[in-house]
């Protein structure tokens, strides 16, 4: 059987960074089928030999230490440059024609991969279909869609039928990378691998929950971004897809099983389930910043509002996490990069020993406060898992002190882990959609963002918070959470 990865947008970012390489190191692995063909699509005159020499340099640079020339040079042969407009729709029928002869008169599955700009999602998809490219009644015929998947539900929705008119919805696979982090689906085998955790993985155990995506980078440093950026800002970027992927890991249900509609109903339960903001409490349970310097970057608008930083606290109305706040943030231009998830625990009912914070017996401290178990899920950079508990100081009357459990991924096991990109690409290519959204999954988490987007907007009154670049946000980013009583976990980095 053949196997051809049709890529548009071939001579984007996304292709020499991310596509490329991890398709590299997959044929290292021998993980791609013997004969595989990767098609590149696009406009720039380019022969099959340049474009081979183009990725070269690229790949080495981003594959590391696992590029070597004997493999790549192997590896190059699979792939081809095919010039064309997708403006037209001649482009898709010489294209299949084109395919054809590559594939020969074998079975051939074809994954189409859109890494162009999104305002072409929806005409690349109608030619795919008319032209008959999308018919899979003989052969799999597989699209992966890149993010973002519409700014606000109208769009998304629309896309999503667009896409329908050519693909059934078990052929679209919509890529969000952070699902193929190997911490991030790790996750789910914590919580259901396990039976220590579970049991009190709900509202009776766990007072709140922060997941936490900081960066350090600034919004010109992400490959030239800003036109983008001033038109998504946070929420678009990071919270409709990210943090709430991570948001769904940590609370749904349990699949019956590990399979991509079990998986995907219950993350549309939970995300369903997450009460939506009238415009107040969008005010009283948001906080958004920028960093100083955002206007002064290279095509940014001198009077932007976007926000570089966003909080919020979500609640989840089910029997699970009634009550229990889900505190997410994300901001750029941060001190410190680190990916975690805490679960906060509640505090033991009952307090029969004096304990210390440092060197203070609590007796001593301003605010009273008890450092109840927390467990760390620290996502990136330094992958593991910390849980936090009381223990006796040694020598002491009964006197008790935080102490710490630390697993880190990189002690247990020393072999590299793939690239987000290597995962989701073989999963697509074997046809297992359980790492990748559904379309009422984006519909759902577009539900809950677009209302705060909306108010955001139409607030013109308020400005973001201004914080210095390389700090740890907005100033008034802690009392903003000692509102609902709690404080933020800040440490960083957790795990070295
Ligand atoms: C992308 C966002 O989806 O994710 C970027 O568009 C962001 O703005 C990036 O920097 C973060 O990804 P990671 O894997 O570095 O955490």
């Amino acid at each position: 059987m053949t196997q051809t990865i049709v890529i548009f947008g071939a001579s984007g970012d996304l292709t020499s960074r991310k596509l490329i390489p991890a398709l590299f190191l997959l044929a290292r692995k021998k993980r791609l089928e013997h004969s595989c063909h990767i098609v590149g699509v696009s406009q720039t005159p380019m022969t099959d030999v340049q474009w081979r020499n183009k990725l070269r340099e690229t790949t080495e640079k981003y594959a590391g230490t696992a590029f070597d020339t004997v493999r790549w040079d192997a590896f190059a042969q699979s792939i081809h440059y095919f010039m064309g407009d997708v403006g037209k729709s001649e482009t898709f029928d010489e294209l299949d024609a084109y395919l054809k002869t590559l594939e020969g008169d074998d079975t051939s599955d074809r994954l189409y991969y859109l890494a162009i700009s999104p305002v072409l999602f929806p005409m690349i998809v109608k030619r795919l279909g008319e032209s008959g490219m999308s018919d899979p009644s003989h052969d799999a015929r597989n699209i992966i869609i890149e993010k973002p998947f519409g700014t606000n539900l109208e769009s998304a929705r629309q896309l999503n039928h667009d896409v329908h008119t050519a693909f059934d919805e078990s052929q679209v696979y919509r890529i969000d990378h952070y699902l193929g982090k190997e911490t991030v689906n790790n996750v789910l085998v914590l919580r259901f691998g396990n039976t220590v955790f579970e049991p009190i993985w709900n509202r009776n155990y766990i007072d709140n929950i922060q997941i936490t995506a900081h960066e350090v980078v600034l919004v010109v440093l992400v490959g030239h971004r800003a036109p983008y950026y001033e038109k998504a800002g946070i929420l678009r970027d990071m919270f409709q897809n990210h943090l709430l992927q991570l948001l769904t890991f940590a609370t749904m249900e349990p699949p019956t099983r590990f399979e991509a509609d079990a998986v995907r109903d219950e993350k549309v339960k939970v995300l369903r389930a997450i009460r939506a903001m009238t415009p107040d409490e969008v005010t009283a349970n948001t906080l958004r910043g920028q960093y100083g310097s955002y206007h002064a970057e290279p095509g940014v608008d001198k009077s932007s509002r976007v926000a570089t930083y966003a909080s919020m606290r979500l609640m989840i109305d089910n029997w699970r996490w009634k009550d229990v706040p889900i505190y997410l943030r994300s901001g750029k231009g941060l001190s410190c990069r680190t990916t975690q998830i805490v679960i906060q625990f509640r505090q033991p009912p009952h307090i029969m020993f004096n304990h210390t914070i440092g060197n203070k017996l609590d007796s001593e401290l301003t605010m009273p406060f008890f450092e109840a178990n927390r467990l760390l899920i620290q996502i990136q950079p330094a992958e593991g898992i910390l849980i936090y508990f009381q223990t006796k100081v040694p020598d002491t009357d009964m006197l008790m002190r935080q102490a710490e459990l630390k697993f880190n991924f990189r002690d247990s096991f020393q072999d590299e882990r793939p690239e987000a990109y290597e995962r989701l690409l073989l999963d697509a290519l074997n046809g297992d959609a359980s790492l990748f959204a559904r379309n009422d999954e984006v519909e759902a988490a577009w539900q809950i963002i677009d209302p705060i987007q909306q108010a955001w907007d139409n607030d013109i009154a308020t400005v973001p918070e201004s914080y210095e670049v390389n700090s740890w946000g907005p100033p008034s980013a802690a009392d903003w959470i000692r509102r609902f009583g709690h404080e933020w976990f800040d440490l960083c980095p957790v795990i070295r």
